[in-house]
């Protein structure tokens, strides 16, 4: 059951009267081309990752849900975000409802003088926050988080469905009204569920989410939803001391921390229409477990269970009674088929003790399982290309004439270093 509130307006006699005799007058509608639409000017909040995946910074007046689990560092980004735009003369204002303004100070400190001047206010009540921001009318405001604040219309608890409908509802016209331009933080849990962000999807112009581990060091930005850009765009950070800090070339850093020992492949993925290269870890040991181990990190298990029966039954590479684990380096997570082939290479190497890769540089592939062992075309193949060509990584496997097989694909990239010499 969802409360919700009632139009606080009085409704014009009797429900059924109203609609028949609608008083209501016919619009004309206008032809697109003569719509005015005036191009207004992006705020841009001075994080170059967060501005791209926003499509070029935010838009006044647009409602933007960033969400992400506990601890990912969305105060912080959003801390940050208000720094750099009041650094540049826009008025901001910060609503948190989560830690008191003394808490939020201490983090702060820690991101540099920007931060520490902007405005805040610690509050949960959304009839203040709203005459709040009406008062003050920011340019920009971020309200941390949309889970706690609370309508007093509604009994429902802070959170729940209702509320936190309500509570966008609200801030949404008061962001289209004065122009203000409202980032709500909202928390998912793992599995992306819980009353909250996903049930604000369709309201807001642009949702966020902020995804990665809280252990590791990076976490990655992405447009799920975006009413002013396209949704392909990813931004890559990493958490330090100092806050988060925009990993602009992951790709480099990634390569540079390859081992190149048995089991380590470099995958070319894409993170939207920006390749990267991140590199992938197998071990395979033996066990007397029954059923072994099989764990999977920034990919998914299923996947993995996939790509090792097809390894199992079209490569003779057998792993039944081994435990097998496999990684992606950083945190980050992989979601695209075109992962299967790195993962199988993988796997592949350390099952059989043998080092991919030529030379001191590792090996690099990128390519789709079918489940009869063939190789599948991937999307963007020269974008992935291009970028290992960049950081110095020839000879990439990939589908094609000459790799129609998984077969063939552990052929080249198993093959003896002699024999790689030769053919190289
Ligand atoms: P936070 O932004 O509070 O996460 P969220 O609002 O998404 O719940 O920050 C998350 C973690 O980041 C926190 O555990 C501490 C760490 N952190 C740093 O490592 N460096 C920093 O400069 C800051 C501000 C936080
Ligand atoms: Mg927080």
């Amino acid at each position: 059951m969802v409360e919700e509130a009632r139009p606080s307006a009085p409704s014009a006699g009797s429900g059924g009267l109203a609609r028949s005799g609608s008083a209501a007058k016919a619009l004309r509608p206008t032809v697109l081309s003569e719509v005015q639409a005036p191009r207004v000017a992006r705020l841009r909040t001075g994080i170059g990752e967060l501005d791209r995946v926003l499509g070029g910074g935010l838009v006044p007046g647009s409602l933007v849900l960033l969400g992400g689990s506990p601890g990912i560092g969305k105060s912080t980004i959003t801390t940050s975000a208000l720094g750099n735009l009041a650094a540049a003369g826009n008025k901001v204002l910060y609503v948190s409802g989560e830690e008191s303004a003394a808490q939020v100070r201490l983090r702060a400190e820690r991101l540099g003088a920007g931060a520490m001047s902007v405005p805040i206010v610690a509050e949960t009540d959304l009839d203040t926050v709203v005459a709040t921001v009406e008062a003050e009318r920011p340019d920009v405001c971020v309200v941390d988080s949309v889970q706690v604040l609370h309508a007093g219309a509604l009994t429902g608890a802070p959170g729940s469905v209702g509320q936190v409908r309500e509570v966008a509802g609200r801030l949404m016209r008061t962001a289209k009204q004065r122009g203000t331009a409202i980032v709500l933080v909202g928390h998912v849990t793992k599995e992306g569920a819980l009353a909250g962000p996903r049930v604000l999807e369709h309201l807001v112009d642009c949702v966020l989410s902020f995804e990665g581990e809280r252990e590791r060091t990076y976490r990655t930005l992405r447009a799920l939803k975006n009413r002013f850009g396209s949704t392909n765009e990813a931004g890559v950070f990493e958490m330090r001391d100092e806050g988060l800090v925009e990993v602009e070339d992951a790709s480099a850093r990634f390569v540079a921390e390859a081992t190149r020992e048995p089991g380590s492949v470099v995958l070319c993925a894409m993170e939207g229409s920006r390749p990267l290269l991140v590199e992938v870890q197998a071990l395979v040991a033996p066990t007397e477990l029954v059923p072994p181990r099989r764990m999977a990190n920034g990919v998914d298990r299923n996947r993995l269970a996939l790509v090792l029966a097809v390894l199992a039954r079209h490569a003779g590479v057998q792993v039944g009674s081994a435990d097998v684990f496999v990684s992606l380096a950083g945190g980050v997570r992989v979601d695209e088929p075109a992962a299967d082939l790195a993962i199988a290479l993988a796997v592949a190497s350390a099952t059989r003790g043998v080092p991919l890769g030529r030379g001191h540089k590792p090996l690099a592939a990128f390519g789709e399982l079918g489940l009869t062992g063939e190789l599948r075309h991937a999307a963007h193949p020269d974008r992935r290309l291009a970028e290992a060509r960049k950081f110095g990584l020839e000879g990439v496997l990939h589908p094609g004439e000459r790799l129609p097989h998984l077969r063939s694909a552990l052929a080249a990239g198993l093959a003896p270093q002699a024999a790689r010499d030769r053919a190289a």
